[in-house]
C-alpha cells in the first residue's frame, strides 16, 4: 500500500465527522476533492473504508481500523511539533558532551551554572583523554568536545576559547618550592608523576622537553589528574598539570607551583565538533555559553595565572 500522509489526514477528518461537507470545511477543501482523496485511499487499500446506508455514513470494519491508525499518526505528529517547539525554546533537549579529563573540573562548574539557566535539559558527559575524544568525534557520538587543539586532517571544526597554562607542582616541603627560579636542567634531574600516553597534557610536556633537548624521568604514569596531584602531595614526584585542575589544592596549600624557566607551557582549550555537524538548539547555546563565560569562570578560581 502506498498511501500518502495527506490521504490519511483527510480520512481522519471524514471518519471523525462522518460527513463530507463538514470534513471539507474543516480541511479547507472542496467536497469533490475530499471524496477523491477517500476514493484513492480505498483503491490503495483495495477495500471500502466508508459505506453509506440511507443518508448516513458509517465506517466499515477496515475503515475503523484505519481510523485508529490515522488518529494515532496525527497525534504523533502533534507530539513531534510540540517536541520541536520545546527544543527550540530550550525547554527540552539533551546535550551530549565529552571533555578532556583535564578540562573536567572547570567544565563541570560551567555545566552547573548552565543547568541552572536551562533546568529542563538533560546532559551526558564523557570524561576521557585526548585520543579517546578523537575517537568519539570520529564516530559522531557527541555534540561537542572540550579539549586541547585537535590535530589537522580529522574533519573537525575547532574554536579556541581559553588559555590553558601547564605548571610544575610539588608538595609544599619540596626543596624546589623555596627556589626563586628553577632552571630546566635542574628540573630535568627530578622525577615526575605524569599522565598516560594519549593524554594531551603528556604530549605537550614531551614536546616541550624535546624542544629543549632534555628528557624527563618518569616515576609513574597515571590516567587521572586527581591521582597525579595526590601522588605529588605524597611526595612521589613532581607533577606537570593544567593550572585549571589546581583550584582546590592551591587554595588548601597542599601543592605549590614551582617557578621554572620557560613555564607555564601555554596551551589552549578548544570547543570542537565534526565539520558539518548540525548542532541541536541546546548544543548551539552551550557552545556560545562556553565561548563567552569560560574566561570569567576561571577568573573566579583566583588562580595565580602566569606566575
Ligand atoms: P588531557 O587533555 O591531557 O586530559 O588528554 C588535554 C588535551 O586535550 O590536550
Amino acid at each position: 500500500m502506498n498511501l500518502t500522509f495527506r490521504q490519511l489526514k483527510v480520512f481522519e477528518v471524514v471518519a471523525r465527522r462522518l460527513n463530507f461537507t463538514s470534513a471539507a470545511k474543516e480541511l479547507h477543501l472542496s467536497q469533490p476533492a475530499v471524496s477523491m482523496q477517500i476514493k484513492q485511499l480505498e483503491e490503495q487499500a483495495n477495500t471500502p473504508l466508508i459505506e453509506k446506508l440511507g443518508k448516513k455514513l458509517y465506517l466499515t470494519e477496515v475503515g475503523n481500523e484505519m481510523y485508529n491508525y490515522a488518529r494515532s499518526t496525527m497525534q504523533q505528529l502533534l507530539d513531534l511539533e510540540e517536541t520541536i517547539s520545546q527544543m527550540k525554546s530550550l525547554h527540552k533537549g539533551h546535550l551530549k558532551l565529552a571533555v578532556a579529563s583535564t578540562a573536567n573540573h572547570f567544565v563541570i562548574r560551567m555545566l552547573a551554572r548552565f543547568a541552572r539557566v536551562y533546568p529542563k535539559i538533560s546532559i551526558s558527559l564523557d570524561v576521557t583523554n585526548r585520543s579517546t575524544l578523537l575517537e568519539l568525534l570520529e564516530k559522531n557520538e557527541c555534540d561537542l568536545v572540550v579539549m586541547g587543539r585537535p590535530p589537522e586532517g580529522h574533519n573537525l571544526t575547532a574554536r579556541p576559547f581559553l588559555e590553558n597554562p601547564l605548571v610544575v607542582v610539588a608538595h609544599p616541603k619540596h626543596y624546589l618550592v623555596r627556589e626563586k627560579q628553577v632552571s630546566l636542567k635542574e628540573l630535568a634531574r627530578e622525577e615526575f608523576v605524569i599522565r598516560e600516553q594519549g593524554s594531551g597534557t603528556r604530549s605537550a610536556v614531551e614536546r616541550f622537553f624535546n624542544e629543549h633537548n632534555l628528557k624527563f624521568k618518569t616515576k609513574m604514569d597515571m590516567s587521572n589528574n586527581r591521582a597525579i596531584k595526590h601522588a605529588a602531595e605524597e611526595g612521589l614526584g613532581l607533577a606537570i598539570v593544567s593550572l585549571h585542575t589546581l583550584e582546590i589544592e592551591l587554595r588548601a596549600k597542599t601543592l605549590n607551583i614551582i617557578n621554572v624557566e620557560g613555564f607555564p607551557i601555554y596551551r589552549h582549550w578548544y570547543v570542537v565538533q565534526r565539520e558539518g555537524k548540525r548542532l541541536s538548539p541546546i548544543a548551539k547555546v552551550f557552545k556560545d555559553y562556553i565561548m563567552q563565560e569560560a574566561d570569567g569562570l576561571i577568573k573566579d578560581f583566583n588562580l595565580p595565572i602566569g606566575e
